[in-house]
């Protein structure tokens, strides 16, 4: 194969840099929202799939995020642990914050950005690019009183004029950022396009060698990928990518697509990285046998399912349905596979433990599938799998992920469900009673008629909880096969502009909706709790990032 032309800046890496951004703009997916702890069960889950940064959240953005960001920092940015980073504008306030935050990390990066393009300088930012040009060697001069490592970003440099950006970067540059990003902040840009923005940047900024590049962007049209891609051909050496691509709007880069076509279509990427064709060395240092558990574990705590043909982690990815291709496969894997499911770490859903099985099989179990509970919450979920057991004889990984999900899933616990029960049939009104606990601890009972046995437990909840929501999507999906599966119930319900999701497990599925209905309720009453907590102290509150 003949090598492609390429230009090999003498600082850059020879191996591409993975920066996951699920637990930032993978959160700010409607519906996403993950409590600190959930936040950092998937921090350590990225630490083990090898991620060289974890942008871990916006910490002025409230007091939950800068919490969450310093709890990341303390407990997975050690020594041999991933770069911490936290997300700030182009702002004092915004980067100090960021600074505090991060102080606890061995390795921390601040990341500001301002917007470059015209659109956004006249609409939102309501500033010239002069007053541009102005703050960000200002600010990113400030970050650096910080740490050593700043990353800057000029939004929706995707729609930004090429000159006008080039200027901006190298006053990034001059100022000591050692990263441009350079976001595709509304999925606007083709692959030819966006390949030739960095080529364009690569030959236009001066002092471009004294920086990485990087890139960002979302799938509005589907294109994310794909222009990540062409963006390595030229000179990208930085991806910004989300498990399972989740993140604001139609998502960002999705983070398995992206390793797995470098790590497939290796031999194609060598050369651009200045390596020979056949060289067997890994383009990133993602462990992609973690790959598959940490998707289902993203997609589980944040209620944001995968849909079944999702590339590389879907549940239909390794299938094969039409007897030609069962035949073939059959005969030999290469006819219609391009790669191993074990190479992603997808394991046939074997019976793992049985009632019989002690605490000890259960948490090692449960630490090879990536979860490490507290004792608490061990003692809790083994309570549960002891219970499931009892109905269930065989307990496979993904019954044991729905029940650690279920039980981690309920914090904060705001409101308690202590009894639910129905009547329906073909001659009945569906009727439910239910028994909250509420915050305050008090028992409280009623009833409602529906039109179903979920709706009439949803009513009589509300009657309870009394805070106006919308429902907008319930989905109820068996766990596995057989009578006696488990149901999966995931929920999000809508309150002023906000979705809140939640989710439960159980052998009986109105149990499991009601539950995932309160798991919902708890969090949107704990964000209003929490909105009232920071009015009372007058401190700032961003709903929107960017
Ligand atoms: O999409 C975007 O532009 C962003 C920036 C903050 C990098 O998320
Ligand atoms: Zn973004």
């Amino acid at each position: 194969m003949k090598s492609p032309e390429v230009v090999v800046m003498s600082n850059q890496p020879d191996r591409i840099i993975i920066f996951d951004t699920t637990l930032r703009d993978g959160e700010q997916s409607p519906g996403a929202s993950l409590t600190v702890e959930e936040k950092l069960t998937i921090a350590r889950a990225l630490a083990r799939l090898g991620v060289d940064i974890i942008e871990a959240g916006f910490p002025y953005a409230s007091p939950g995020d800068f919490k969450a960001v310093q709890k990341i920092a303390q407990t997975v940015g050690t020594e041999n642990g991933p770069t911490i980073c936290g997300l700030a504008r182009a702002t004092k306030n915004d980067i100090k914050a960021a600074g505090e935050a991060l102080k606890p990390a061995f390795s921390s990066r601040i990341h500001t950005f301002i917007a470059t393009s015209d659109i956004h300088l006249k609409h939102k930012l309501k500033k010239t690019r002069q007053e541009v040009l102005a703050i960000v060697p200002e600010m990113v001069s400030y970050a650096k009183t910080f740490t050593d490592d700043v990353e800057f970003s000029p939004e929706d440099a995707g729609r930004s004029d090429p000159e006008f950006m080039y200027q901006v970067l190298e006053t990034a540059i001059a100022a000591g950022a050692t990263t441009v990003n350079i976001p595709d902040t509304v999925g606007y840009t083709t692959p030819s396009e966006f390949g030739a923005l960095i080529k364009g940047i690569k030959d236009n900024v001066p002092n471009i060698d004294q920086a990485i590049i990087s890139v960002h962007g979302h799938d509005d049209l589907g294109l994310a990928v794909a222009n990540f891609l062409e963006a390595v051909k030229n000179g990208a050496r930085q991806l910004e990518c989300t498990i399972n691509g989740i993140g604001e709007r139609a998502g960002n880069a999705a983070l398995e697509e992206l390793v797995m076509a470098l790590h497939v279509r290796r031999q194609y990427f060598n050369p651009f990285l200045g390596r020979s064709v056949d060289s067997t060395t890994p383009l990133t240092k993602i462990n992609t046998q973690e790959i598959y558990k940490t998707s289902r574990l993203v997609s589980n705590l944040t209620g944001m399912m995968v849909q079944p043909n999702k590339a590389i982690v879907g549940a239909n990815a390794f299938a094969h349905e039409s007897g030609i291709h069962q035949d073939g496969v059959l005969k030999n894997k290469l006819t219609y596979e391009i790669m191993d499911a074990e190479s992603i770490g997808l394991t046939n859903n074997q019976i793992v433990l049985g009632k019989l099985s002690g605490r000890n099989a259960f948490r090692t179990r449960l630490n090879e599938l990536g979860f490490e509970l507290s004792d608490t919450d061990l003692n809790n979920a083994f309570l549960r799998f002891k219970e499931v057991a009892d109905k269930k004889k065989e307990i496979t990984d993904w019954d044991l992920e729905a029940i650690v999900n279920d039980e981690i899933q309920q914090a904060p616990e705001l409101f308690r469900l202590e009894l639910v029960q129905v009547s329906c049939g073909d001659h009945a009104s569906p009727t439910a009673t239910v028994t909250l606990r509420n915050p305050e601890g008090k028992e409280l009972t009623d009833a409602a008629i529906g039109t179903g046995p979920v709706d009439a437990v949803y009513k009589a909840i509300n009657r309870v909880v009394n805070v106006p929501n919308e429902l907008i999507e319930f989905s109820v999906k068996s766990v596995t096969a057989g009578i006696d599966a488990m149901g999966e119930v995931t929920i999000r319900l809508r309150h002023q502009g906000h979705i809140y999701s939640g989710y439960a497990a159980n052998t009986d599925i109105i149990t499991a909706s009601a539950r995932a209905y309160i798991s919902a309720l708890n969090r949107l009453y704990g964000a209003i709790q929490e909105q009232s907590q920071v009015n009372n102290l007058s401190e700032p509150v961003l709903t929107s990032q960017n």
